[in-house]
């Protein structure tokens, strides 16, 4: 069976770090999947030293104009988030990309950047509900892929610490889920789409992931496991899902 993966966003939660701390402690070590979380910025330090060992910590994102330091107010860099213990960050993730107008010039310099530091990337992508609904979803998403071409050359080292996650952007947060096929086929269209650049990376699906639904995605050969946004924040809830991908 494939190594999966279980990995809580925790966003722009919790308001306070002994809350950030409290629930890192809350989370049970596990050796069934890899577990990580990726925790405000701020809260970085605190959640490293509550965590067990073995669960992995991420940052939810980098600076883009350089992986070092520098004159860049308000960045944090892939050198300094390394330096702190984080060993992989999102990229690209749909509130980053709405928020923030991440462009593909900006996300490709965030994963070679994370790549410099040996940080993993964990590379999100996904459609809206109008583009789901026009039938939109594979053009979207091979567009969205096309940025990981570039990095197809680089050692094998690299591309061993890059993950997809598809996330529907219609998915996450509303309790909506594209069906159990529909991800499934959504999944080969990416390994494939990947093959063609000479990748093979770990997909994990995420949106609306919860204890109820995790079971039967967990089933799937194709989906190597979830990127959990609100679950991950209920220990109970985490727990349940960490146990589905186990
Ligand atoms: O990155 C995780 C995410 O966007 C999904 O959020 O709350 O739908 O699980 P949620």
């Amino acid at each position: 069976m494939s190594q999966k993966y279980v990995i809580g966003n925790w966003k722009l939660n919790p308001a306070t770090v002994s809350d950030a701390a409290a629930l890192a402690t809350s989370l049970p070590a596990n050796d069934g999947c890899t577990v990580g979380v990726v925790p405000s910025l701020v809260h970085l330090s605190a959640v490293k030293s509550a965590l067990a060992d073995g669960i992995l910590l991420g940052v939810q994102d980098i600076a883009y104009k350089t992986a070092e330091t520098g004159a860049f107010t308000g960045d944090v860099s892939a050198c300094q988030v390394a330096d702190i213990g984080a060993t992989f960050t999102l990229v690209g993730h749909s509130e980053r990309r709405q928020y923030h107008g991440e462009s593909d010039e900006i996300l490709s310099a965030k994963i070679a950047n994370a790549f410099t530091h040996g940080l993993s990337v964990i590379y999100c992508i996904g459609e809206t509900k109008d583009e789901y609904e026009r039938g939109e979803t594979f053009g979207v998403l091979k567009n969205q892929l096309a940025i990981l071409k570039a990095f197809a050359n680089q050692a094998d080292a690299d591309i061993a610490k890059l993950i997809i996650a598809y996330e529907p952007v219609w998915a996450i947060g509303t309790g909506l889920t594209p069906t159990f096929d529909e991800i499934e086929k959504t999944h080969h269209f990416i390994k494939d789409e990947l093959t063609a650049f000479g990748m093979t990376t770990p997909i994990l699906y995420g949106g609306s992931v919860n204890d109820k639904n995790a079971p039967n995605f967990a089933k799937s050969d194709v989906i190597d496991g979830a990127l959990v946004g609100g679950a991950s924040l209920k220990t109970d809830s985490f727990t349940a899902i960490i146990h589905a991908f186990s």
